[in-house]
């Protein structure tokens, strides 16, 4: 892909990138430039550029605002201790999208494509990657995929843009990893069979802010959804997957299908593996949940996803009842570790999933 790049005339000072860098939050400061592809069934995809940071002009009846057409991505850039820069399994991210654009009616982005797109604004906009020295600071990406075309026919678009995004992260936990506590949503479900739970699309993201508006006035971190069919399996949280470890070391986590697949979980399934963890991918019950606390047979429980990496999770809430939480224990600690120590350089990547940019 030929990607041209127009600089932008007005970039972040030093003094107020440092500023930024110090207390960057989450998703509320963005980055000097962004990166633009469109694509046309003539044309395919065309005119890559990198530009200014800066709003978008659309037409009132452009149709991702009627009917949500989109696709996005998450993912981070790390620094490593000798300043060079990397991106975790970028060409999954990539992968993913394809899936997600197959499941939207969009035409696929190459997944090179991707991952160059990617690097050309990390590499334009480099000195929003947060200090090595910075704990867990991390440069948050966001590719994202829109059906551009004005027209209100409900069809698959026929102009699509798909732009990169950027924005520095904080640390996800400050003062040191903590419990999060959840709400089991019994009125609300995320996704059913041959729904788009599996896209990363943002329709799935509306529809769980009812159920987190939920959990949050309940007093809790996060939501958990149930199998729509059933409402019996566990599925995942709004916004991460689930594991649960046994006494005997097994770790079971609930099967693909109608969730997200987490990149931190493939990635969790493989680490397991590595350090001697049987896992099981399959239906996992909210009776087991509370039976296997009860009974002291799980012996922990952790959620994975890219903003946090991994999380012990805390008590589990209902309306009328609650499973308590099992005391946060070395597994989730372990494998945390491992991932973060890979991710900022500090350890040997066995398992060639970083990919460097700078
Ligand atoms: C609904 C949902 N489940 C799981 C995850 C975890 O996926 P990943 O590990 O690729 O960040 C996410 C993304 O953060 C998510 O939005």
């Amino acid at each position: 892909m030929e990607i041209s790049t127009t600089p932008s005339n007005t970039p972040t000072s030093d003094e107020r990138l440092a500023e930024i860098l110090a207390n960057p939050g989450f998703g509320t400061y963005f980055t000097d430039h962004m990166f633009t592809v469109e694509w046309t069934p003539d044309a395919g995809w065309h005119n890559a550029r990198i530009t200014p940071y800066g709003p978008l002009t659309l037409d009132p009846a452009t149709a991702v605002l009627h009917y949500a057409q989109e696709t996005f991505e998450g993912m981070k850039a790390y620094r490593h201790g000798d300043g060079s820069i990397w991106s975790f399994r970028p060409e999954e991210n990539g992968a993913r999208m394809v899936r997600s654009s197959q499941r939207l009616a969009f035409p696929e982005l190459p997944v090179d494509d991707f991952v160059q797109a990617v690097d050309a604004l990390v590499t334009a906009d480099q000195r929003w990657v947060p200090d090595a020295s910075a704990g867990e600071k991390s440069l948050y990406i966001r590719p994202f995929m829109i059906a551009t075309e004005a027209f209100l026919g409900v069809r698959p678009s026929q102009h699509v843009t798909f732009m990169v995004i950027a924005s520095p992260a904080g640390a996800y936990f400050k003062g040191g990893v903590k419990p999060v506590t959840l709400w089991l949503s019994e009125e609300y479900t995320r996704a059913g069979r041959g729904g788009m739970g599996a896209a990363k699309t943002g329709g799935n993201y509306a529809s769980s802010l009812v159920a987190q508006q939920e959990a949050i006035g309940q007093g809790c971190d996060q939501v958990v959804f149930l199998d729509a069919s059933h409402g019996k399996y566990v599925e995942e949280l709004g916004g991460m997957n689930l594991y649960f470890v046994y006494a005997d070391g097994h770790i079971v986590t609930p099967e693909t299908g109608t969730i997200l697949e987490g990149i931190t979980r493939a990635s969790v399934i493989e680490l397991a593996g590595k350090m001697g963890h049987q896992v099981e991918e399959r239906k996992f019950s909210i009776d087991e949940w509370r039976d296997g606390v009860a009974s002291g047979e799980i012996t922990e429980i952790f959620a994975c996803g890219t903003a946090a990496v991994v999380t012990p999770v805390g008590e589990l809430k209902w309306a009328g009842g609650s499973v308590p939480s099992v005391p946060a224990g070395d597994v989730a600690t372990r494998i945390r570790a491992g991932l973060v120590d890979i991710q900022f350089g500090r350890a040997d990547d066995t398992f060639g999933w970083m990919h460097r940019i700078v």
